[in-house]
């Protein structure tokens, strides 16, 4: 018998997959953020709102060690992400991350099906059966063998999320992943995202301006220059 899953709203009590202690970063002479302290437990669903500029993506970017910051801590799954080298990153970010870029990021010349399944290749764990189940359940069966140029935004984003979730990650950072969709799809991807999270005990850290998917996170977090609160 499974585990029940707990409703939403109710925060897994455990250690936290990710904490982030007192986070600054500057670009060039321009202070973003400092003072920037969270944790996430696993299964939880963490919300991050403020005003476009205050520097979401740019945090989102640390957590993932594609950025680098100027005081404070990333740790993730017991991992301190600054101590890690270049190659060290990229090997943890390949294994233990789901990112869905504000952007999407797919690649223009591999078709969706390649696109969905690149995480899995890197990581040496082919699985077209997998590939198949993740487009399904972002909607987009049958729609494999097509180029990105050939999807609309909506479908692009949902080739970034079923991406970023078909190696099963432990740490999903999302930015924007409902931007480019209807009310009803958004509402379908948001399900998948936070399933996805509540059954691998995955860290969800979601950035959004949407207040229906801010609604549905355990917690909202707003970032601001001098910090992050609830
Ligand atoms: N590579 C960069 N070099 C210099 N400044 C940058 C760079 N990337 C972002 N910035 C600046 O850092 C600030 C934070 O940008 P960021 O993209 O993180 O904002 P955001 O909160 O994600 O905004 P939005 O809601 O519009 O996506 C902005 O003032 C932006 O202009
Ligand atoms: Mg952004």
């Amino acid at each position: 018998m499974s585990a029940a899953r707990p409703p939403e709203g109710t925060p897994v009590s455990s250690a936290p997959s990710l904490q982030i202690d007192s986070l600054a970063k500057h670009y060039a002479q321009a202070p973003v953020f400092r003072n920037v302290s969270f944790e996430v437990a696993p299964g939880e669903f963490v919300a991050i709102v403020g005003e476009s500029g205050v520097g979401k993506s740019t945090l989102l970017n640390c957590i993932a060690g594609l950025d680098d910051w100027d005081a404070g801590r990333v740790m993730a799954g017991g991992t301190d992400i600054g101590a890690l080298g270049a190659e060290a990153r990229a090997h943890w970010r390949r294994r233990h991350v789901g990112f869905v870029f504000q952007a999407f990021h797919v690649l223009p010349h591999l078709d969706v099906a390649q696109n969905v399944g690149l995480p899995l290749l890197l990581l040496r764990q082919h699985d077209d059966a997998r590939v198949q189940q993740m487009l399904a359940v972002v909607g987009l069966a049958g729609l494999g063998a097509r180029l990105p140029q050939q999807l609309s935004g909506g479908q692009l984003q949902r080739v970034a999320i079923a991406r970023a979730l078909v190696h099963r990650p432990g740490l999903l950072l999302a930015d924007e992943p409902t931007g480019n969709l209807d009310p009803a799809t958004a509402e379908k991807v948001m399900d998948v995202l936070i399933a996805q999270t509540r059954e691998q005990k995955a860290a969800l850290v979601l950035v959004t301006h949407s207040a229906s998917a801010a609604a549905r996170a355990d917690r909202v977090l707003q970032l601001r220059a001098d910090g992050i609160a609830a």
